[in-house]
């Protein structure tokens, strides 16, 4: 099982992904984590690509398909991959036809989160995650059980991102609206598009995604 999530920031991709690894044994496959990874890490990679991602800019198409085909090579031939925030354009989504070819996979669906825009700048802005361990919550949408206290590791540091800002975020929105949204027609020519409300509860979302891979 192979899937693209698609959606604009804040559309959930990530909080699904991570539903997808528990519930389903699946890998998720985000290129915005493996960036910051490498900034983090300051790589030559990192390096080049830490102001690009600060502005909400795209990143290069030969970096990004650079890292998916090499995650894609470490992984086992039976673990589904997720991928998160990749393709993000046609020359990216024409890019992941070959490099699945190469893997021997098989695209099974596209789902697309709907969401409408101006809630999207409320989520992310409300947006923090775990040092620790990365699990994603939000101020007022989700927040962990026990205040301070992270769910899953018990860790009491969190973090929010520095392109997680109102003007970096309608960026990326704008980039999302004239680069990404136009691989969709390609992928619906296929008939593996489906269109799951982004705006309902994520546990909801979570039911949606599970009965459409099922
Ligand atoms: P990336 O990390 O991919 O960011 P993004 O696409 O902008 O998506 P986000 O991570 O912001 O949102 P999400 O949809 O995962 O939402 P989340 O689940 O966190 O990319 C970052 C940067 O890297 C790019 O700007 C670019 O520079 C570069 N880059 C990455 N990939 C690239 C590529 N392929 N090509 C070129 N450049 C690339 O949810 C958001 C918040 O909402 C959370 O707080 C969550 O708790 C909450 N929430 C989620 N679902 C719900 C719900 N149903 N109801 C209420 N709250 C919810």
């Amino acid at each position: 099982m192979n899937i693209i999530l698609l959606g604009p920031p804040g559309a959930g991709k990530g909080t699904q992904s991570a539903r997808l690894v528990e519930n389903h044994g699946m890998k998720q496959l985000s290129t915005g984590d493996m960036l910051r990874a490498a900034v983090k890490a300051e790589t030559p990679t990192g390096l080049k690509v830490k102001s690009i991602m600060e502005a909400g800019d795209l990143v290069s198409e030969e970096i990004v398909s650079a890292l998916i085909s090499d995650e894609l090579s470490a992984m086992g031939d039976d673990v589904g991959a997720i991928f998160d925030g990749y393709p993000r354009t046609e020359a990216q989504a024409h890019a992941l036809d070959g490099i699945l070819e190469k893997h021997g996979r098989t695209l099974d669906h596209v789902i697309e989160l709907a969401v409408d825009v101006d809630a999207l700048v409320e989520r992310i802005t409300g947006r923090y995650s775990c040092a620790n361990c990365g699990t994603l919550y939000h101020d007022t949408a989700n927040v962990p059980a026990q205040d301070g206290v992270c769910d899953t590791c018990g860790s009491t540091e969190f973090k929010r991102r520095p392109d997680d800002n109102e003007e970096t975020v309608r960026n990326r929105m704008a980039l999302y609206r004239d680069e990404t949204a136009p691989i969709l027609p390609g992928y619906e020519a296929r008939g593996i598009v489906t269109r799951v409300d982004g705006m309902a509860s994520i546990d909801d979302v979570t039911d949606k995604i599970s009965a459409i891979i099922s």
